[in-house]
């Protein structure tokens, strides 16, 4: 496939705004207590820089990171998942919240979210970047969304086409062409 870099969909001007607003609402909601982040790798790194020094040094905050890949059909919720780098820290019994890109099918975060609460996390929150419409495999709400956008591809800012365009400021429809 030939693509091309098309218009900015959201701008760096925007994107650190509504980032501070999520620290924001993360610094309140854990208040009093400690929070594990989860980033999935890698598309996550970017947004994941950014919030994770938008939350207030009074809540304890604890990271580690995840990379897995799922195979499995886009109709059923039966794709399994490989985790490809697991987390080195134990998160039973602690408040974490998966940092993600993009739910598009919500496939990959249902894994996740499925894997960390058999674990025995005590409460479990998901904050992504991106929301796709799709998201039709993960049921529960999006606690912390950045940005719902329509359903085009989309590159940079951490988020790649074939690893490329992750260090792009912004973020930008990729257009076939
Ligand atoms: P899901 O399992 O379908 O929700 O897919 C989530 C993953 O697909 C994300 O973590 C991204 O790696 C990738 N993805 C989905 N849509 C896009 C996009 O528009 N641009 C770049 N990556 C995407
Ligand atoms: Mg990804």
């Amino acid at each position: 496939m030939k693509t091309a870099l098309g218009t900015v969909l959201i701008s760096q001007e925007d994107i650190r705004h509504r980032i501070l607003e999520i620290g924001r609402q993360i610094s309140s909601d854990y208040a009093g207590r400690a929070v594990t982040l989860v980033a999935i790798l890698k598309g996550s790194f970017v947004f994941l820089a950014d919030v994770i020094r938008a939350i207030s040094p009074e809540v304890p905050v604890e990271l580690d990171f995840m990379a897995v890949s799922s195979y499995g059909d886009a109709t059923t919720t039966s794709g399994t998942v490989h985790i490809e780098k697991d987390l080195g820290i134990s998160i039973d019994g602690k408040d974490v919240i998966i940092v993600e890109d993009i739910v598009d099918t919500g496939l990959t975060l249902l894994h996740v979210y499925n894997i960390l609460s058999a674990r025995g996390a005590r409460t479990l929150r998901v904050a992504t970047l991106l929301e796709k419409p799709g998201k039709s495999k993960y049921d529960r709400p999006l606690d912390y969304v950045g940005f719902k956008i329509p359903n085009k591809f989309v590159v940079g800012f951490g988020l790649d086409y074939a690893q490329r365009f992750r260090n792009l400021p912004d973020i930008r429809v990729l257009d076939e062409v």
